[in-house]
């Protein structure tokens, strides 16, 4: 059976002893999940949270990592130093990396390739942007950025690895995508991942839904079979939305 599981992804918000308070407060009420939960914080609260939460079932992620492994890039944060605070995942790829930062695929290979190499897990997002999915062409966007990206790993690797798909135009949007699309567009991820490694690794793989997953509508997506949890922003912030969201899973 592939883990379910939910994930809180901070983005830029929270200063370090707001964080704390959130991750506190998320300890006590966090206490027994019945999924795998990460919460994804900016770099500077990764080694307090992670101590903070190193007794409690609450995983912890970074938002990003850099796509070089050490040396002379000043203000970046490699794969080994998100590891060596006590997280264990890394999300790679959100769309807000990839239209603001110009994250194209080979940078987030070799970031995936980075974060493997240093025992993270990558949270790997994919997802097409509003004219996209207009035009009908989401399921060779989320190929081209699977293949592009993922694609090229080992069996043994890949299986680290948990897909996380977000449609650029639900993110932040209160537009959420229907469970009915949500469904469908996973069914087709596990499908590539089924067609590029075999049945078996695709039914083990975790595939999140992310865009205005919230307190309301998580247990309607959740339900859908090929929806194993989600990648949550805004509702991630608030300990109380964030563990109803949890305990929907
Ligand atoms: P949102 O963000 O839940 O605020 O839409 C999701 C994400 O970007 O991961």
């Amino acid at each position: 059976m592939r883990t379910k599981m939910v994930a809180g992804n901070w983005k830029m918000n929270k200063t370090l002893q707001e964080g704390v308070a959130l991750a506190t407060e998320l300890k006590e009420k966090v206490a027994n999940p019945r999924c795998e939960v990460v919460i994804a914080t900016p770099f500077i609260h990764l080694a307090t949270v992670a101590e903070l939460l190193k007794d409690s079932p609450i995983r912890v992620a970074a938002e990003n990592c850099a796509d070089h492994e050490s040396g002379a890039y000043t203000g970046e944060v490699s794969a080994a130093m998100v590891a060596s605070t006590g997280a264990t995942y890394c999300i790679i790829g959100h769309s807000e990396r990839r239209q603001y930062y110009a994250e194209n695929y080979d940078i987030l290979r070799t970031k995936t390739d980075l974060c493997l190499k240093n025992n993270l897990r990558p949270i790997f997002c994919i997802g097409e942007v509003k004219e996209e999915r207009e035009a009908n062409r989401q399921n060779e966007v989320v190929k081209a950025q699977l293949e592009g990206s993922v694609f090229h790993l080992s069996e043994a690797d890949f299986r680290r690895v948990v897909l996380a798909y977000e449609p650029v135009w639900a993110i932040g949007t209160g537009l959420t995508a229907t469970p009915e699309q949500a469904q469908e567009m996973h069914a087709f991820i596990r499908s590539l991942v089924e067609a590029k490694y075999g049945k078996a690794v695709a039914d083990d793989t975790t595939i999140l839904y992310g865009g205005s997953c919230n307190a309301k509508n998580a247990a309607e997506l959740f339900a859908n079979p090929d929806v194993d949890g989600g990648l949550i922003g805004g509702a991630s912030l608030k300990a109380e939305d964030f563990t109803t969201i949890i305990n929907a899973r």
